[in-house]
């Protein structure tokens, strides 16, 4: 999966994104992330990318024209490696999916791509909409910084708005980093175990189980024996139990949406009434 992120800031994203896993990864081939720096195509003097807001008010907005140029320039070098064919179709796919998604512009190359906008107005990033740009082969990234960026340009290149929670920062890079972090990691061959990408938190809409390793006794605590037992059924169901459990005390609001067989809830409904939490 290649990821383009259009950015005043390319060191800081770089810099977050080289190392550990994702920065093995990029190295290994599964993952390119290319950081596309906007000033690069400020045609001005100055070389400036900013300027007042329109009807006045607090601090400066990027403009519209090196947004926009950069965007094209990552887009036409997508699509020249990308069979023309293809991209027709993942711009039909890509236009039935996403929340907030602007109105399709036929005609202009860079529309085919899907260009995230990270802002707190997005739609806020969760494990599915990872799970769902996971498959893109190609994903853009933009991120605003000081006020935010002219609407026009908005208009023309962003296929999705996406926030990472109701919180304001000082920029999308950051926010950037987080997605790009969270989508890597579902990318086939960017965890060594793909198991473990698999029974994880919000995997069933279920946190994950708690997880020991050596010593079997540390500061008094024993691992739980079940775990030593060598009895995989066992061991899978206290697991699921254990996630019950931990969804319940952490993320109760999770609960609701988590499919529990009935077997499991009869279950719960024991362990809840044995916690005195039922009478
Ligand atoms: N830019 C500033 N704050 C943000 C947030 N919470 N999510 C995404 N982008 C942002």
């Amino acid at each position: 999966m290649n990821f383009h992120i259009l950015t005043l800031f390319p060191e800081m994203v770089l810099n977050g994104l080289n190392t550990s896993i994702i920065g093995r990864a990029v190295n290994a081939g599964f993952l390119s992330i290319e950081a596309v720096n906007i000033r690069d195509y400020a045609f001005n003097k100055h070389q400036s990318v900013d300027d007042y807001p329109y009807g006045g008010g607090a601090g400066m907005l990027m403009q519209a024209e090196p947004v926009y140029l950069a965007h094209e320039a990552v887009a036409e070098k997508i699509l020249a490696r990308t069979d023309t064919a293809d991209c027709r179709e993942d711009q039909e796919s890509a236009a039935a999916v996403g929340a907030g998604m602007a109105t399709a512009n036929e005609g202009k190359l860079s529309r085919r791509i899907r260009t995230v906008y990270l802002s707190p107005q997005g739609r806020v990033f969760d494990q599915k909409m990872a799970e769902d740009l996971a498959k893109e082969d190609d994903l853009i990234l933009l991120c605003g910084h000081y006020e935010g960026i002219d609407e026009r340009v908005l208009e023309e290149i962003v296929t999705d708005y996406v926030s990472i929670g109701d919180y304001v920062l000082t920029g999308g890079e950051l926010p950037a980093m987080v997605m790009v972090d969270a989508i890597s990691r579902l990318v086939p061959g960017v965890l060594h175990n793909d198991v473990s990408a698999e029974f994880e938190s919000f995997q069933d809409n279920l946190l994950e189980y708690p997880q020991y390793s050596r010593p079997e006794e540390w500061h008094g605590k024993k691992v739980p024996p079940v775990l030593l037992s060598g009895h995989h059924a066992n061991i899978e169901k206290w697991r699921r139990e254990q996630s019950i459990i931990r969804t319940y005390e952490r993320r109760p609001d999770l609960l609701d949406k988590c499919e529990l067989t009935e077997k499991e809830k009869k279950w719960f409904r024991e362990w809840l009434e044995e916690k005195n939490e039922i009478h």
